[in-house]
């Protein structure tokens, strides 16, 4: 009969995880899933486990006949109920739990479900591949790791909730059915039945709208918002991904700089118990492109990058010659601190070096007496490398490495071979966390296989206000009133102040080779608005899941996403993308031509 069950009868009174001392002698009902079961001979134990903690749950014959004889069946992931008094382990206490010190032995035992075996252990060290786990995504999320990123997930956005809502920031929606805005990504697009043969985009960001919502008197936003991006993925990059997305009128850099540092200050105190020193860093994006080789520097570690393109200017050694002949540059890092390099270390930094377009890679070992010991030694003149070993401080016992070639290739290269060699060999404390604003960005990047100018982060973007003159004249000068901010190396989120006067907003656009008729079917509903009273405005948005993935210290966003996509793109539990019936495709007016040829 179904009313003498336990879950109509009886209400939970705690959670597997707060029973303690404090409990003992009290009757209380635990609910959950079964982590394991052992049989004492007499005594039945098991955990009890919810997304608290476990609970030891013993079923004694002495305290209940017919619980323990119910016992004997139980297996790993059943639900059960139980009904039992709280009691002291005494000397069998568990320090490294916190319910160690008590169990609870059980008057009353219902199963609410059984459990097929599953098909990996619901545990935190596990080596089942990815794809079986992600097949099975619900029991990978019952392992306490998974539940702990997710949980702290909810206290991040409770926390940024809190803290914009107190700064009278509003939180409204935008809508997911738009009209493609250019972000840089490819856009996800749906088909209209209404409107046969026309398509919505899946917003890539509320960009326009955020703006929109200050042209409105809105004054200050924000949205915990999903965006949608079809690029190719990286470990921190998903397809559809979560934004803390901001906008404010009225307001500077600064100030769009404070708000965010004051909420990021606010998470890591709540959630790492740790104070972050305010303000942020502040670093150009020329110096870090220099100093680090990247946009997204990390400053946890030296092994800065050097420019010795003039110390080198006169080596015979055709590889610096030609790279400097042709516009490009030399330069090297340092490697002291790194440890012992041994040539298979060195021809691993060559190989990683290629991968981002590096032609080669040359080094120098300093031995006793300042003696180079290089393929390369023989190129230098004893002045010259003097000059460069004052330059790069090279004393006994260094490694030094070089590369020589276009800008942006050395500077990624080297740039990516520092961030490898720190984590490799260890030279990066895991709880020590800086973050920087990395400012000045350039307006413009120029795309030299299009042969045209694109907007560094989005065409919305205000040009700084003295660089106003050379927006036709040295398009490539202009620098923009645009901020990332960066946490250890990672882009954790970017915003700018916006343009909000239509003539610039035009000759933006003119400059990125939009023309008139091309802005006005694109973007005509913005350069209206533009005219009705634009308020000063700008903003930022923060990756929430990379930082994330920062905050809970995995490599990996897909573990702090609930239902993730795999690197393919691809969702292995639901099975998606897949094929729609042909009954949807004709209402749609679609046709599918040559699907195998697209399913790599
Ligand atoms: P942006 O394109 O820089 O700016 O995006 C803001 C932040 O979102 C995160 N992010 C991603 N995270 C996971 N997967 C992805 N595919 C992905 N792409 C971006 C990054 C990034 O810093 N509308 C502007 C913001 C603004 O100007 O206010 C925008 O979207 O952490
Ligand atoms: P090679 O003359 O090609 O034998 O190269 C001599 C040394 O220069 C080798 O150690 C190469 O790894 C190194 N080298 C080759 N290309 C580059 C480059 N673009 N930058 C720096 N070093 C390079």
């Amino acid at each position: 009969m179904t009313t003498e069950r336990l879950i109509f009868q009886r209400s939970r009174t705690h959670t597997c995880g707060e029973l303690g001392q404090e409990h003992i002698g009290q009757e209380v009902v635990l609910m959950g899933w079964v982590q394991n079961r052992r049989d004492h001979g007499g005594c039945v134990f098991i955990d009890l486990r919810d997304r608290e903690n476990v609970t030891q749950v013993v079923f004694d014959p002495i305290v209940s006949k017919e619980a323990h004889l119910l016992s004997g069946d139980l297996r790993s992931e059943w639900v059960l109920g139980v009904v039992g008094e709280v009691r002291s382990r005494g000397e069998n206490t568990n320090d490294r739990l916190a319910t160690g010190a008590i169990e609870v032995a059980a008057t009353r035992l219902e199963i609410f479900s059984k459990a097929k075996t599953p098909p990996f252990q619901i545990e935190n060290n596990i080596d089942t591949s990815e794809e079986v786990r992600l097949a099975y995504r619900y029991l990978d999320l019952r392992r306490p790791s998974l539940q702990k990123n997710l949980m702290l997930r909810h206290q991040f956005n409770q926390i940024v909730r809190e803290t914009l809502s107190g700064q009278r920031f509003l939180e409204l929606e935008t809508p997911f059915l738009i009209k493609s805005t250019p972000e840089g990504a490819r856009d996800y697009v749906v088909p209209s039945r209404v409107h046969r043969g026309k398509f919505f985009a899946l917003p890539q960001s509320p960009q326009l709208f955020k703006q929109l919502f200050m042209v409105s008197g809105f004054d200050r936003y924000f949205q915990i918002v999903r965006c949608f991006r079809d690029e190719d993925l990286r470990a921190e990059r998903q397809p559809e991904f979560t934004q803390v997305d901001l906008e404010m009128s009225f307001c500077s850099e600064q100030d769009v700089q404070n708000v965010v540092e004051d909420m990021l200050a606010r998470v890591w105190r709540e959630i790492k118990g740790t104070e972050l020193s305010l303000p942020f860093e502040r670093i150009s994006y020329a110096e870090s492109m220099e100093r680090f080789g990247v946009d997204a520097p990390d400053l946890r570690f030296g092994l800065e990058l050097q420019d010795i393109s003039e110390v080198v200017a006169d080596v015979d050694f055709k590889v610096f010659a030609q790279a400097l002949a042709g516009g490009g540059i030399v330069k090297a890092i340092n490697l002291r601190g790194v440890g012992e390099l041994s040539r298979k270390d060195l021809d691993g930094f060559i190989d990683f070096v290629k991968i981002y377009g590096a032609k080669g890679m040359a080094w120098v070992k300093v031995k006793d007496g300042n003696e180079w010991q290089s393929p390369i030694a023989k190129f230098f003149s004893d002045e010259i490398k003097k000059s460069v070993e004052d330059k790069l401080d090279m004393q006994p016992g260094d490694v030094v490495v070089f590369v020589a070639d276009q800008k942006s290739v050395v500077n990624a290269a080297l740039g990516h071979l520092r961030k490898h060699i720190a984590k490799e060999r260890n030279l990066i404390d895991a709880e020590n966390y800086r973050f920087c604003w990395v400012t000045d960005f350039p307006l413009f990047e120029w795309d030299a296989q299009a042969n045209r100018f694109f907007a560094a982060h989005h065409p919305f973007t205000s040009p700084h206000p003295d660089h106003m003159e050379q927006l036709e004249s040295e398009p490539g000068q202009v620098k923009a009133l645009a901020y990332d901010i960066v946490l250890n190396g990672i882009e954790i989120g970017g915003g700018s102040i916006r343009i909000h006067d239509f003539e610039t907003q035009q000759k933006v656009f003119t400059a990125l080779g939009i023309g008139d008729e091309e802005a006005r079917a694109k973007f005509g509903f913005l350069l209206d608005a533009l005219q009705y009273g634009a308020p000063p405005h700008g903003g930022l948005a923060l990756g929430v899941d990379r930082i994330m993935m920062l905050l809970c210290g995995t490599d990996s966003i897909r573990d702090v996403i609930a239902f993730p996509k795999t690197q393919k793109q691809t969702d292995l539990m639901i099975n998606a993308p897949d094929n729609v019936d042909g009954e949807q495709l004709t209402e749609l007016a679609l046709r599918i031509f040559n699907p195998e040829s697209s399913s790599t």
